[in-house]
């Protein structure tokens, strides 16, 4: 029988390829790595400094992770096993992280007794507070040293005779430098910011300004806050607009089967609804590119290629992850919209390989799933290290709610049928290292392509395909590993 006789139509089907079937093909280059500019939009108004966000589990992104992600350069997308006043909360937990403005700010009143103050601004964690009239004009300010330890003041004199009146301030379009051309200046810790009439509107700390400074790739928003994405389900209005009213950048809908045409309705409503940047997903093939692609901000690629994935097993259906995100970015790429690839994503060849097929970002949840700024507390098991990493629709994850990721009912005397497993994932340390290896390797890549931007490398690289004893030869063989690599694992 010649090759492509099949026995039924049926079997005439085509082939779909995923990360280790492909290589780059290396080309002609003048490109030094480190010189690959890695920033790319992640949805339509939203741009980050290096295309990496931390996936929406609960075993991956709460806000302690989004603050480093979005420092860093990325995003982290909160995940919605969580009631919508945590989500509310958390989305501001990133925006307050390292603002240069402080909104929130403590105030003493000039007829408060110093003793009331102090104790007020360790209750607080400050250690000096504006002083403001009952129509917030600034008075003074008062700091810890102004007081402690009450050798010029009594405890209770009034605020108004300790505090320091001559009191520089600035107003709201105070950059971070000049800030700090004031407080080395005049020898002072904060600068109250002021409006027209002297009225207290924020105040910029020393700390703040020097947090900021070590972060010069962070992703920010306009206001200058780093940026966060908010996971909600495929039908929860009420998250989506608890989340942007926070100052979510971007909103996902997350489930597991975007093209459903009823996860579509409420996509395009929910769209319609909310100020941030909507992302749909996930989707995998071009057919459910072209049904979202007229309303959605961004499109989420992956059905069934991670790590902790059963999908593609439990219900046979799936699309491996380079074709998936290839057919997708065909679609996507005509109508300008960022496309996102979700899962599957190992080492940082995965990575590139993903923008390769046409995404503009991609999404993990095992690479971070170990680090320290995860959720979750370190085990150790055979005297390794490891943190709790679960799928979404495990067991576990799905009776702590979500279970309409999957369009399952959450009937409590029903056993769900989960598409995920509870697992473990080895403790990595600080994200900012795992972070800075993904991206490293990512500019490795673009390096060999010639690439020295995003776009640049989407349009240049193209694949080879593969065998079997091509994939045995790209790891490492016929050796014994004597010292862990940073960025390697052969059990990956
Ligand atoms: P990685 O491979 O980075 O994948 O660990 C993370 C992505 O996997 C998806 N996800 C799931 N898919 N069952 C699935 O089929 C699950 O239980 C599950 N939990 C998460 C999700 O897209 C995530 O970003």
């Amino acid at each position: 029988m010649a090759s492509d006789d099949v026995f039924s139509e049926k079997l005439r089907v085509p082939e779909a390829l995923t990360f280790d079937d492909v290589l780059l093909r290396p080309k002609e280059s003048r490109v030094e790595p480190d010189d690959a500019d890695m920033r790319t939009r992640v949805s339509t108004n939203v741009t980050l400094s290096v295309p990496v966000l931390s996936a929406a589990m609960d075993t991956v992104t709460e806000a302690e992770l989004a603050v480093e992600m979005a420092r860093q350069g990325g995003m982290g997308v909160l995940h919605r096993n969580m009631s919508v006043e945590e989500t509310a909360e958390g989305v501001e937990e990133v925006k307050r992280a390292d603002e240069l403005i402080i909104r929130d700010v403590v105030t003493a009143s000039p007829e408060q007794t110093v003793r009331e103050v102090d104790r007020m601004m360790e209750r607080e964690g400050v250690s000096g507070a504006p002083v403001v009239d009952e129509d917030d004009a600034v008075l003074g300010i008062i700091s810890g040293t102004d007081i402690r330890p009450y050798l010029e003041v009594g405890e209770y004199d009034a605020v108004r005779e300790a505090m320091t009146d001559e009191v520089i301030t600035a107003s709201e379009d105070v950059t971070p430098r000049a800030a700090l051309e004031l407080m080395y200046e005049h020898r002072i810790e904060r600068v109250p910011i002021v409006d027209d009439e002297n009225r207290l509107t924020g105040l910029v700390t020393m700390a703040g300004v020097l947090a900021r400074r070590e972060y010069d790739d962070a992703a920010r928003d306009d206001d200058g806050a780093l940026v966060v994405g908010v996971a909600v389900g495929p039908f929860e209005t009420d998250r989506a607009r608890a989340a942007d009213e926070a100052g979510a950048d971007v909103v996902f809908i997350d489930c597991a089967h975007a093209h459903n045409l009823d996860v579509i309705d409420s996509a395009r409503e929910i769209e319609a609804e909310i100020d941030a940047d909507v992302v749909v997903g996930n989707v995998g093939t071009a057919e459910a590119a072209e049904a979202v692609v007229g309303f959605a901000d961004g499109i989420k690629v992956g059905i069934g290629p991670g790590s902790i994935c059963t999908t593609r097993i439990v219900s046979g259906a799936g699309m491996p992850q380079i074709t998936a995100v290839a057919e997708v970015a065909d679609v996507a790429d005509r109508h300008g919209v960022p496309v996102i690839a979700d899962g599957g994503i190992r080492y940082s060849g995965d990575a590139i390989k993903a923008i390769a097929a046409g995404a503009d970002a991609v999404m993990l949840g095992s690479y971070f799933a170990g680090t320290d700024e995860a959720p979750g507390r370190i085990v150790t098991m055979n005297g390794k290290r490891y943190k709790q990493y679960r799928g979404m629709g495990s067991v576990g994850a799905m009776n702590d709610g979500g279970g309409d990721r999957y369009l399952k009912d959450e009937a409590e005397d029903e056993e769900f049928v989960p598409e995920g497993v509870e697992a473990a994932t080895p403790y990595k340390g600080p994200l900012s290292s795992e972070l800075h290896q993904l991206v490293g390797g990512m500019q490795s890549g673009m390096g060999y392509v010639g690439a020295e931007t995003i776009p640049e490398f989407k349009e240049r690289s193209e694949f080879v395909r593969v065998s079997s004893a091509g994939q045995t030869e790209s790891h490492a063989h016929d050796v014994v590993i004597t010292d862990e690599a940073p960025n390697y694992s052969p059990d990956n």
